[in-house]
């Protein structure tokens, strides 16, 4: 089976999007620079982009990730990471015909660790990429992580999402990789999941 990993940009001060979150601003006031190093690599961070291409096998993410990039402007006919399986967890399954891409989204009502298990089984040996802070914090909390790979940029957006508010308890970490770019330190940890 392939590993579930997390991988999400955060400012220094912990939020991984400024306030305001809309359609048209998917990562808030003033978050747009989270992103920078992927619209505008430097070459530390094309060869970390270049490390992951096509090890993905399936994503999972929340609703508010779905809702905020599904449709006119979002991820055209496929999903995030394009025809790769997307597994969104919610309370509400929207109707099929509003969801442009159904060969893609698989919406799960029973919880993360059963989309968990749905995303491992459709990745195979590939990973399982989590998107989003909620999904992110559900899945170290209940030990169904195995890496987080964080890139921390070099702004302090002073609100917005927080990303690690509602973990619930302590998580450990290894240190496995740092990748020090001026757009962002990327900062790679094994999750060493301890029964709770
Ligand atoms: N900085 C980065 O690198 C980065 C990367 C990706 C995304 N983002 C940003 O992160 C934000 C999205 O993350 P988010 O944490 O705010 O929201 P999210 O995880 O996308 O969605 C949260 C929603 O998912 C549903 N949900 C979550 N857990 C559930 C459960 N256990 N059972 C049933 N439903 C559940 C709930 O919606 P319902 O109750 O309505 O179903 C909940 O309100 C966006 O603004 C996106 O742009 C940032």
């Amino acid at each position: 089976m392939g590993k579930v990993i997390a991988g999400i940009s955060m400012s220094l001060d912990g939020f991984v999007t400024g306030p305001n979150v809309t359609r048209d601003q998917q990562l808030g006031d003033g978050g747009a620079v989270l992103h920078r190093w992927l619209w505008q690599p430097d070459r530390l961070d094309s060869e970390l982009l270049a490390s992951m291409r096509g090890g993905v096998g399936a994503i999972l993410m929340g609703r508010r990730s779905y809702d905020l990039a599904e449709g006119d402007g979002g991820w055209g006919d496929g999903g995030p990471a394009g025809p790769v399986p997307c597994f969104v967890v919610t309370h509400r399954v929207p109707e099929p015909e509003t969801v442009r891409a159904r060969d893609v989204f698989t919406f799960v009502t029973d919880g993360v660790r059963s989309a968990v298990e749905q995303a491992r089984a459709a990745a195979g040996d590939k990973v399982v990429g989590v998107h989003g802070a909620s999904i992110t914090q559900q899945c170290l909390a209940a030990g169904l992580m195995d890496e987080l790979q964080v890139h921390l940029v070099p702004v302090l957006l002073g609100s917005g999402t927080r990303l690690f508010d509602h973990l619930g308890g302590q998580v450990a970490l290894e240190r496995t990789e740092v990748i020090d770019s001026p757009n962002a330190t990327h900062l790679h940890y094994r999750v060493i999941n301890t029964p709770r």
